[in-house]
Formats: structure tokens, sequence, C-alpha cells
């Protein structure tokens, strides 16, 4: 089975968003190379924030404005950013001093409209290729087709 195969195995079955979240966070982090965080970040009404979900990694800041850091700007945009050097990137939130490169996947219900974003982090500068990009994002559709909104 490939990598998507796998994921779909791993979260079928299963529809507390919740559990899905927790276990995908730590299907990725175990699968990709070169992570120092994996994780969610959903948005909520009530506050009008993405706040921290399921994740593997150290302790994240809980709460970031939609528009703000790499999370905040992918999710305001609806779309996938990806940073090569993070310390390039104006705005970007800090989280783990660790980070030098960051691809952040949006997560969208059946209208396209996006209620999380995935955070991948990494030590390494330029560590996400496209390739790597459109991999993330065909697990982000797993992953959305599962839960549809939280
Ligand atoms: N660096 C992110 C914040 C989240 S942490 O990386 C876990 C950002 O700029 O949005």
């Amino acid at each position: 089975m490939d990598q998507a195969e796998r994921l779909s195995a791993l979260l079928s079955g299963e529809d507390d968003p919740i559990a899905t979240l927790a276990n995908a966070a730590a299907f990725l982090y175990q699968e990709l190379d070169d992570l120092n965080w994996c994780g969610f970040y959903l948005f909520r009404a009530e506050t009008g924030a993405l706040t921290v979900g399921p994740f593997q990694g150290k302790p994240a800041c809980t709460r970031i404005a939609v528009g703000r850091g790499v999370c905040g700007t992918a999710f305001a945009r609806n779309e996938s950013v990806r940073v090569g050097n993070v310390h390039e990137f104006a705005g970007h939130i800090a989280c783990d001093g660790a980070s030098n490169s960051e691809l952040v996947v949006p997560l969208r219900d059946e209208d396209g409209v996006p209620f999380a974003v995935l955070d991948l982090d990494s030590p390494t500068l330029n560590r996400f290729s496209a390739e790597d990009q459109r991999r993330v994002e065909e697990s982000a559709a797993i992953i959305e087709k599962r839960i549809r909104s939280i």
C-alpha cells in the first residue's frame, strides 16, 4: 500500500474528528522525514481565530489570527503556503525555534470553505518540494473527507 492508501485505511471506520486528526498527525509525523512539528490548527467561529488541535512536536502557540503567520495566511488565502525559509516570511510565528521551513495546507468542507489547516515544520531549509506539497495535499484531502467539519 502506498502512503495515501495506508492513511485512508488508518482513518477508516472512525468519524470522531479529534480521533481522526490525532491519528493523522501521528501518521504524518512518523511517515515524513525531518519534521519537528506536525499538526492542525482549527478555525473557531466563536473567537474568529485558529486554535491548536491534535499535533506531534513541542508545545505550540494556541491561537493564530486569520491572516497572521504562515498558518493564518494559508487559511485566509484558502491555498497551500510552502515556505523554504521561515525567517524570510514576514509575520512568521516562531513556535519552535528549531523550525526553518514550513508547509501549510488548508482543510475544506464540502463547499470548499476552509475549517482548519495542516501545518508541517522542518528544521531543514527548503525541506518541502513541490512533490511533497502535492502528497501532503493528497493527505489533507483524505483527512478532510473523513471529517468535513469540526
Ligand atoms: N509557524 C506557524 C505557527 C505554528 S507553529 O509552527 C507550530 C506560523 O507562522 O503560522
